[in-house]
């Protein structure tokens, strides 16, 4: 069996040393070098040689910044002769970006699947993909996992006897409702349109909310427009309370502050992302025992798709 070697990128830290510790293994360090030009170089300081090498970096800001320094490190691994590089990204920031809905505009989706390929990547790992064909975009084995099973546990221990799912939009209706089938309860889903990335409308909830317990199931809550909007349906429609649930909690623009000065119950999110604030109203669900599960399985050339599965 070859050698597993993990390293980590500088995007966080914490969520590293939590896979590695369920892992049992040792951080590999890593030196990183800022030049006066501007340009970053990396050095992976431990051996790659015939290593089965993990590369845990997330995609959160500064994005381009941690995008360049995972594809130095996984090209660093390359041309150290590892015997695999496995880049875990357990939030994949350019997952937004997934068509052509405007014209002359870049996808950046899979401009970034092809430049992490090129660098060297031989395999991905990665939580939660804004779109599913996101997956497909990259030309390497992509192992994706969502975090519906952690969401669940959480929600199992709520009174669900009155309680709705709502995704915010028709396209993550399916995560929504398989994360309902998960607790037993039935899924509704609002008529979503994106604006700009500051301006969302939602004309219409499909599904009885009306006098029910709402739990808002997103992939991600970014600036909280999707949310603040789905709020203004959801007390239009009579709901009697909602909780906010999430796999990537980027909270940009103050947007934890915000939503939790408002009337949800509680705001739910994985450590996907590192946060910066704490609030009473938030819980932070570790992804770090299913992602240290996935990398033993993937080392050992066992079935990920078993574990996970929808
Ligand atoms: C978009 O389609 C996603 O599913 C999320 O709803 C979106 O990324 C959230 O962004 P924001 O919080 O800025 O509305």
């Amino acid at each position: 069996m070859r050698e597993i070697a993990v390293f980590g990128g500088s995007s966080h830290p914490e969520l590293t040393a939590e896979i590695c510790a369920h892992l049992r293994v040792p951080q590999r360090p890593v030196l990183l070098k800022r030049f006066a030009n501007d340009c970053l170089e990396v050095q992976l300081q431990s051996n790659c040689r015939e290593r089965d090498v993990f590369i845990i970096q997330s995609l959160v800001r500064p994005v381009q910044e941690h995008l360049v320094e995972l594809l130095l490190m996984a090209d660093a691994a390359r041309g150290a002769s590892a015997a695999r590089v496995n880049a875990v990204i357990p939030h994949y920031a350019y997952a937004r970006s997934d068509k052509k809905d405007a014209p002359r505009i870049s996808i950046g989706g899979r401009l970034v699947a092809d430049l992490l390929v090129t660098a060297g990547v031989d395999r991905v790992l990665t939580l939660n993909l804004h779109s599913p064909q996101v997956h497909g975009f990259f030309s390497v084995p992509v192992d994706h996992l969502h975090a519906l099973r952690e969401l669940a546990a959480h929600f199992r221990q709520r009174d669900l006897s009155n309680a709705v799912v709502v995704s915010p939009d028709l396209g993550y209706a399916k995560s929504a409702a398989a994360f309902a089938r998960r607790l037993g309860l039935p899924v509704a889903a609002g008529a979503k349109e994106r604006m700009s990335d500051t301006e969302v409308r939602i004309a219409a909830i499909i599904g009885d909310v009306a006098g029910r317990d709402v739990i808002v199931l997103d992939d991600e809550i970014s600036r909280g427009t999707t949310v603040f909007e789905l709020l203004d349906r959801l007390r239009e429609q009579g709901a009697r309370s909602v909780a906010v649930a999430c796999t990537h909690g980027l909270f940009a623009d103050n947007a934890l502050d915000k939503l939790a000065a408002s009337d949800v119950t509680e705001i739910v999110c994985t450590n996907s992302a590192p946060l910066e604030t704490e609030h009473s109203k938030l819980t932070v669900l570790s992804v770090a025992p299913a992602l240290a599960e996935a990398i033993s399985r993937i080392h050992n050339g066992e079935s990920v798709s078993s574990l996970f599965d929808h």
